[in-house]
C-alpha cells in the first residue's frame, strides 16, 4: 500500500520538503498521547485574546522544539507565539506557518481536533496562501488522518500505528457540490451580506454541521462537500479565523480538491498578509456555492 513518504517521492517534492512534512507528521502519536495528561484549560491568552488549553502550549513547545531540531525551517509563525520564531541554524529557506491545535476548545469533549501547517518554499511566513509550496493537516479523530496536498491534487493518509507509517486512505479527493452548511458567530452579531446567505442555505434544503473545529467541520467538505463559514460580525467585520494559520492552508487544500475559499468579496488566497495575527471572514468549501455566496455579496453591496 502506498505510504506519506512514497506518495511525496512519486510527486517529485525535495527530499528537503519530504523530510520537513515526515518530521511534523510523525508528532501527531507523540500529540495523540499527549491529550491523557492535558485536558483542561490554563490561564494564559494566546495572541488573539482566547484562553489557551494546555494541548495548545504543549502541542506549539513540541512541534516548535522538534521544528526547530530539524534543521529544516529558516521562519515560523505559530497561532500561540505572538512573534515570528527565527532558526538561525537552518540549513533550508523554507517558512512554516501552523496552529498547532485547531479546534481545542473541543479537547474536553473528545470531539475531533487536528493540527494545520502550511509551508513556503522562501521569502517569510507573510505571503499569500496561493504561494504555499505544500498545506497539510491532521485529524485526530477515531483514526489520525493526514491530509496533504504539494500542489497537486489531494491525498489523505491514515497512521498505522503497527507499522509506523501513513498508508494512503483516499487519492484525488474532490469537493462534491453538497447541501450542508455550518456557519459560526452569534445570529444578532451577523451582518446583512451573512444573513441573506443563511437565508439561502436555509430556503434551498441545506442542513446544518457545525462542531466548533475548523479542521473537522473542513474535513467534512471532502466527503460531503457544502460550507463551513465563519463571517465577519458587527463587532469584529474581519472575522474571527486566522488568515495565516487556519484560512490559508485549509482554503490551498480546499482549492487543490477543486473547491474555493472566499471572505465573499475575493479569494482569500490572494490575500497579501499585514501581520502575522491577522483574522478574515471565511466561506470554504463547495465551488458553485462559494459562486453564489459571492453573488450575494456583490448583490448586497449595490443597494
Ligand atoms: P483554535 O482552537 O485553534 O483556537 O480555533 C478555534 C476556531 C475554529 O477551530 C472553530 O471553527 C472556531 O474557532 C470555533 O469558534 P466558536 O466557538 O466561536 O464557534
Ligand atoms: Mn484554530
Ligand atoms: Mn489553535
Amino acid at each position: 500500500m502506498l505510504i506519506l513518504r512514497k506518495y511525496l517521492e512519486t510527486c517529485g517534492c525535495e527530499p528537503d520538503l519530504i523530510a520537513l512534512i515526515r518530521v511534523i507528521a510523525r508528532q501527531m502519536e507523540t500529540i495523540r498521547k499527549a491529550f491523557l495528561e492535558n485536558q483542561t484549560f490554563e490561564k494564559t491568552q494566546n495572541p488573539s485574546g482566547e484562553l489557551q488549553t494546555q494541548m495548545d502550549v504543549w502541542a506549539d513547545e513540541h512541534l516548535i522544539k522538534v521544528i526547530g531540531e530539524s534543521g529544516l525551517v529558516r521562519e515560523l509563525a505559530s497561532e500561540e507565539q505572538a512573534d515570528i520564531v527565527r532558526f538561525e541554524n537552518s540549513r533550508t529557506e523554507y517558512c512554516v506557518v501552523m496552529d498547532p491545535l485547531d479546534g481545542s476548545s473541543l479537547i474536553s469533549t473528545n470531539l475531533a481536533v487536528g493540527t494545520i501547517v502550511g509551508i513556503y518554499d522562501s521569502g517569510g511566513v507573510l505571503q499569500p496562501g496561493s504561494k504555499l509550496r505544500a498545506a497539510f493537516y491532521t485529524l485526530f479523530g477515531p483514526l489520525t488522518v493526514l491530509v496533504v496536498s504539494v500542489g497537486k491534487g489531494v491525498q489523505s493518509f491514515a497512521w498505522d500505528q503497527e507499522n509506523e507509517h501513513y498508508l494512503l486512505l483516499r487519492t484525488g479527493i474532490t469537493v462534491p457540490e453538497g447541501k450542508q452548511y455550518g456557519t459560526g458567530g452569534l445570529r444578532k452579531e451577523w451582518l446583512p451580506e451573512h444573513i441573506k446567505v443563511i437565508d439561502y442555505f436555509d430556503e434551498n434544503g441545506f442542513k446544518i454541521r457545525y462542531s466548533g473545529s475548523f479542521v473537522a467541520d473542513c474535513h467534512q467538505l471532502l466527503t460531503y462537500g457544502g460550507i463551513y463559514s465563519y463571517p465577519g460580525s458587527k463587532k469584529n467585520p474581519d472575522g474571527k479565523l486566522r488568515l495565516l494559520f487556519e484560512a490559508n492552508p485549509l482554503g490551498f487544500i480546499i482549492t487543490q480538491a477543486g473547491g474555493r475559499i472566499t471572505d465573499g468579496k475575493r479569494n482569500i488566497l490572494d490575500i497579501v498578509p499585514e501581520k502575522q495575527h491577522q483574522t478574515t471572514p471565511i466561506y470554504i468549501g463547495s465551488k458553485g456555492i462559494i459562486e453564489k455566496i459571492e453573488e450575494i455579496f456583490s448583490s448586497s453591496s449595490i443597494f
